[in-house]
């Protein structure tokens, strides 16, 4: 029997719209009710990216996945999979792996290649939930190279108003990308777990519809679909959600550590879902984890969901804080709940 490969990340990549909004800028031009000062003490945050107008997440997707397939040293052709890790989709359906693959140009001429495209919907985890994925198609040789990637454009969808604040003020647009590929070396992705507590899933939801409803987006009498606030906009119950994600993302580290017999201390760097620095900063505390072996990115790019991950591993690859032997740890938290870890030596 021939012996499973190895999945290994290949290649990154990672794009981010032009347009900066400082904290300052939600409160000018906004109107929001909010200070700087607030939001850098409670989260880190300085500045987030926001699409123009017209702009989706395929769209922020397809060049961060063209870097990662040009850094990977392959061909878009080469591809045997796209992998999608979003909350904020062009549409309900379908999914914006297709769009993504359409816009990579895999449809079209001689060499148009249909590979499957899969979403994820996995919020804050999506992106460690679609390596899971992608590691497993990898290992088991139905896919030699799997394009990951997690995007998001949050602001479209956001309550930029007073109102709208706490959840408003954490997130912006972003994408990265990865290539998983086959390797015959003894590199790659060493474990992944993953986790949920579906107890917690009306706790961090946006509900536009109601699907157990007819119509399932009450209508006026012209028809004309209906969507009150507290359902149009993502609602958070902050305080929990930042409790869980400690407890959580601390033990599925430890889980992690055990399976691969080591200690935090065996990890060179360790990348963090970047929901608020002061959840990472916590943790970092309480495992002893010096300065140099954690990247963030959060204070320019704010909360990303699903881009957190692959963003960082772009930029640490790009800047030099990521080399080839290394071994990252990258644990993530979110709406679900859902967590997840993976341990990988680059
Ligand atoms: O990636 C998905 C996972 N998400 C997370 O991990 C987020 C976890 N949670 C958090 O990071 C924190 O809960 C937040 C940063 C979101 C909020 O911090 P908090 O210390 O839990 O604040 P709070 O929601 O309890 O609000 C405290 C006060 C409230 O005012 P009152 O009621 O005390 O008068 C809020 O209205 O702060 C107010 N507030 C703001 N003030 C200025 C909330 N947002 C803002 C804002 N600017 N942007």
């Amino acid at each position: 029997m021939l012996a499973m490969p190895n999945a290994y990340i290949s290649g990154t990549g990672m794009y981010v719209p032009p347009r900066r909004v400082t904290n300052d800028d939600l409160a000018k031009d906004f109107g929001i009710d909010t200070t700087s000062e607030w939001i850098v003490q409670r989260t880190g945050i300085e500045e987030r990216r926001y699409a123009d107008d017209g702009v989706g997440t395929s769209d922020l997707a397809v060049h961060a996945a063209r870097d990662a397939i040009e850094k990977a040293g392959i061909k878009k052709t080469d591809l045997d999979m796209i992998i999608f890790a979003t909350l904020s989709p062009e549409h309900c359906f379908p999914g914006s792996g297709v769009y993504l693959q359409q816009k990579l140009g895999l449809c079209e001429g001689n060499d148009a290649k249909f590979v499957p495209a899969l979403d994820i919907r996995n919020q804050c985890s999506g992106f460690l939930y679609g390596l899971g994925t992608a590691t497993s198609m990898v290992k088991s040789g139905a896919c030699k190279h799997v394009l990951l990637v997690g995007a998001e454009v949050h602001s479209h969808a956001l309550d930029l108003s007073s109102r709208g604040r706490t959840v408003g003020s954490l997130f912006g647009d972003a994408a990265g990308a990865v290539i998983v590929s086959a390797t015959d070396e003894d590199r790659g992705v060493r474990s992944w777990h993953l986790g949920a507590d579906g107890r917690y899933a009306d706790v961090l939801a946006q509900r536009i519809w109601d699907i157990r409803r007819f119509p399932f987006i009450p209508q006026d009498d012209k028809g004309v679909g209906q969507i009150q606030p507290e359902m149009m906009w993502a609602q958070m119950e902050g305080k929990l959600v930042f409790r869980n994600a400690i407890e959580r993302m601390m033990t599925v580290l430890m889980e992690a550590c055990v399976k691969n017999g080591i200690t935090g201390q065996d990890i060179d760097l360790f990348v963090f879902h970047q929901a608020n620095l002061r959840i990472n900063q916590y943790l970092q505390q309480h495992l002893g984890i010096p300065d140099e072996k954690v990247v963030h990115n959060i204070q320019r790019f704010g909360n990303t969901t699903a881009a957190t991950i692959p963003t960082l591993l772009a930029e640490s690859e790009a800047n030099g804080k990521l080399k080839r032997g290394m071994k990252v740890a990258m644990v993530a938290f979110g709406s679900g709940f859902t967590w997840g870890c993976a341990i990988v030596d680059w």
